[in-house]
């Protein structure tokens, strides 16, 4: 049987004391029924709560993930965070390439690409986030975007580091929207992906990536999208935010996966 991932992105949310709460939430939920053996789970706190939530998690089976990297080791780039400094505070995923990262902050699949190079070479697993704009898909533009996204965003991957990548599918129209993509359209989405990783890495390494499905994925909806044959898991943004929203998906998940 598969094992689903779930992971949370807490985006520019929350402070210090809520972040705490939200951890301990989750781990309690998880002290009653430990989830773990179905299912992987991550949360992505902001940089600064990246320590304060590790703490709340201590050893337990939800891993500690960050939402942005910088691709150099260290050196004169004030501001900026990198791959030896989130493992250095627990991380063992980081999200690259997220939409608000591509259209709010600039970033570029070249510069997504160094970090997800980065983020292996510095032994950890990155999440690339793929995923179309609303006038993209309006313009039958879905699945150029998706191949593009993938073919510059892992290029010079070799296929067996692709064990330690996850892709996420987030149509940007979903993020925040409340308007999820249908299960079918995900599922879409998700084989036309598959195929391309299959021409880039073989079939047995594209069989095994886990494709996560991202944008306003909810309690109601997260087992019907998990269901679908290429749909291995979710991220999840606002829902992620309440113990009992994120739960909710969690169990979902470890149901349909
Ligand atoms: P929402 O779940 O809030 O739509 O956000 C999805 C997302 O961007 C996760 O990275």
């Amino acid at each position: 049987m598969r094992k689903v991932f779930v992971a949370g992105n807490w985006k520019m949310n929350l402070d210090s004391a809520g972040s705490r709460a939200l951890a301990n939430g989750l781990c309690q939920k998880l002290a009653d029924r430990d989830l773990s053996g179905t299912i992987d789970m991550a949360v992505c706190p902001p940089f600064v709560y990246l320590p304060i939530v590790a703490e709340a998690l201590q050893s337990g089976p939800i891993a500690l993930g960050a939402q942005d990297v910088y691709f150099e080791p260290d050196g004169a780039f004030t501001g900026e965070i990198s791959v030896n400094m989130l493992r250095d505070v627990g991380c063992r995923y980081v999200i690259v390439g997220h939409s608000e990262r591509r259209h709010v902050l600039g970033e570029t699949d070249e510069q997504i690409n160094r970090k997800l190079r980065a983020v292996l070479a510095g032994g950890l697993k990155p999440i690339l986030c793929i995923g179309e704009l609303l006038g993209e898909r309006e313009d039958g533009r879905t699945e150029a975007v998706i191949e593009r996204h993938l073919r510059k965003g892992l290029a010079d991957v070799a296929p067996a580091e692709m064990e330690r990548v996850t892709v996420a599918y987030e149509p940007v129209w979903a993020i925040g929207t409340g308007r999820t993509a249908s299960p079918e359209q995900a599922q879409e989405a998700h084989r036309f992906a598959r195929g391309i990783l299959q021409e880039m890495f073989g079939p047995a390494t594209a069989q095994r990536i886990r494709i996560q499905y991202g944008g306003s994925v909810k309690p109601a909806n997260a087992a019907e999208l998990i269901r679908q044959p290429d749909v291995d898991g979710a991220l999840v943004g606002g829902a992620s935010l309440k113990v009992n929203d994120f739960w909710g998906i969690l169990d979902a998940a470890a149901q349909a996966g």
